[in-house]
């Protein structure tokens, strides 16, 4: 089976970067990351990729609220158009994508969350976990959509809320959670057995054939 190539879309400091590229590098996953894209030029995910011979590359977002300018949206699908990615992979990107970057890559674009989808999207969702009073929170790996953190979802994990836990340490109990199920999805997705019917995600028991993955 031929290995895919991930695109990765990154903010900050890249612990689910890294993760899937040392899952890549062990063997764990039947992907490449191809190319690091982020919207910060002092991103730590841009040098973790460059420590790991990653392209890396800075796109300036040429604005400061939460979506990019359609001539940023532009580089980045050029960059990932000419790195040939087959998906791309939010990982703490911290802006919400526009229609033709979702278009030009529909169903071919995941996301990590750190909470148990639909509960809690959006920011500070740790926080706001510990502050309802829930006694279990996660992490959710989901296609993206048009909305936030609202797309279909691939995999999740509960961990549970401690007595006494801050958000440090719930952020910390979750996110080893989460550099776990990105890998999983990823490779979910190179081995074609991800099926999107409406909302759900099927996962099939068996893997399908190279082409699998363009057929979701
Ligand atoms: C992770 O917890 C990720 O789930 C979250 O940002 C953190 C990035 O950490 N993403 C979101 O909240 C997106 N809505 P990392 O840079 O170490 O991977």
């Amino acid at each position: 089976m031929r290995r895919i190539k991930v695109g990765i879309l990154a903010s900050g400091r890249g612990s689910n970067l890294q993760a899937l590229i040392t899952a890549s590098r062990d063997g764990k996953i039947d992907a490449d990351i191809a190319i690091v894209i982020s919207d910060r030029a002092d991103a730590v995910a841009l040098e973790r990729a460059r420590e790991a011979g990653v392209d890396a590359h800075y796109v300036d977002p040429h604005r400061k609220g939460p979506r990019l300018t359609e001539g940023s949206e532009s580089e980045i699908i050029r960059l990932l158009d000419e790195a040939e990615v087959d998906l791309v992979a939010l990982a703490g990107f911290m802006r919400i994508l526009g229609p033709r970057l979702l278009r030009h890559f529909s169903r071919r674009i995941i996301n990590i969350h750190p909470s148990l989808l639909p509960s809690f999207p959006g920011l500070h969702v740790q926080k706001k976990a510990l502050e309802y009073g829930v006694k279990y929170s996660g992490a959710t790996v989901h296609f993206v959509d048009e909305g936030v953190d609202t797309g279909p979802i691939i995999v999740q994990a509960a961990v549970p809320v401690l007595e006494g836990d801050t958000v440090e340490i719930l952020s910390e109990r979750i996110l080893g959670e989460e550099h776990r199920i990105y890998a999983e999805a990823v490779q979910l997705f190179a081995e074609g057995r991800l099926k999107i019917e409406g909302r759900v995600v099927h996962i099939l028991p068996e893997r399908r054939s190279d082409a699998g993955f363009d057929q979701l």
